[in-house]
């Protein structure tokens, strides 16, 4: 059609708005497309292949000129037919989109030698969403340091789902059969779930089991201890992604195609053994 309907909004699809990862991200994109006068139209998939699949029809039919997601599950081929400006951010789907991610497996790297640094060798790292590409970059990390200084045990890898709830149970088991003195939480929900489990337990974080967790949000400030983790560039990752997908949407070429952001330890008294 040489008319094509517009609509100044769009939709930014994301996994879960509860997980207070995501907040800070929403909060970027809309403050950016608000300065272009878009609207932004949030949708929380639950990880559902079905619900995004749903959400885009529904997105489609309501013309929005753009679409961010941050999520895993679609098929690329689904994607490429939606004939509509697309940015992924923070789980990279392909090449073949713009992306804006933060380093996840030097973070996870970081993390574990950061453990390690304060003296701890039996390091459990508890995994996010099996099919979801930073948690499998985080666990890539941290398999490659822990092999590398000879400490990898799979029986200490523990199965999470990012989610607060379920990673205190699972370190409560895992605790419960193994010897463990350190933890990386693949992000800061599953820390404070660990968190929460060690001093159930009746065990001293750090001097017992030292902790760690990966997203940097406000939430690790507030827990006593307060807790060490990766803090990963979360406004700027969503504003980068919504400038984006504003060149997209205007036809304007793009300074580079995929963005990778560096991540940063912030130490906290869950891993400052002996203080
Ligand atoms: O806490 C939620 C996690 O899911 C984050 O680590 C983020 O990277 C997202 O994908």
């Amino acid at each position: 059609a040489l008319f094509k309907k517009t609509s100044k909004t769009i939709g930014l699809i994301v996994p879960d708005i509860t997980n207070p990862f995501f907040p800070e991200l929403v909060r970027a994109v809309e403050d950016v497309m608000n300065i272009y006068d878009y609207t932004v139209i949030l949708c929380n998939s639950d990880e559902k292949t079905d619900k995004e699949k749903e959400y885009i029809e529904v997105l489609k039919q309501k013309y929005v000129d753009g679409i961010i997601l941050t999520t895993n599950q679609l098929q690329l081929d689904e994607v490429s037919e939606w004939d509509i400006p697309v940015v992924v951010l923070d789980r990279p789907l392909s090449r073949s989109y713009p992306s804006v991610i933060a380093d996840n497996y030097g973070g996870a790297r970081l993390a574990t030698k950061h453990l390690y640094d304060t003296g701890c060798r039996k390091i459990a790292h508890i995994q996010g969403p099996p099919h979801v590409v930073n948690a499998i970059e985080r666990f890539r990390g941290y398999r490659d340091e822990m092999m590398e200084r000879g400490l990898w045990d799979e029986r200490l890898i523990i199965s999470g789902n990012y989610q607060l709830k379920q990673a205190k149970e699972a370190v409560i088991e895992a605790l419960n059969k193994y010897d463990i003195d350190g933890i990386f939480a693949g992000n800061d929900a599953m820390a404070v779930g660990a968190l929460k489990a060690v001093q159930q337990l009746g065990l001293r974080v750090p001097d017992d089991i030292a902790i760690i967790g990966y997203d940097g949000i406000p939430l690790t400030e507030m827990t006593t201890p307060e807790l060490s983790t990766i803090s990963q560039p979360i406004y700027e990752m969503g504003a980068i992604a919504a400038r984006i997908l504003i060149k997209k949407i205007e036809g304007k070429p793009l300074e580079k195609l995929h963005y990778v952001l560096p991540v940063e330890l912030v130490v906290r008294q869950s891993t400052r053994k002996g203080e």
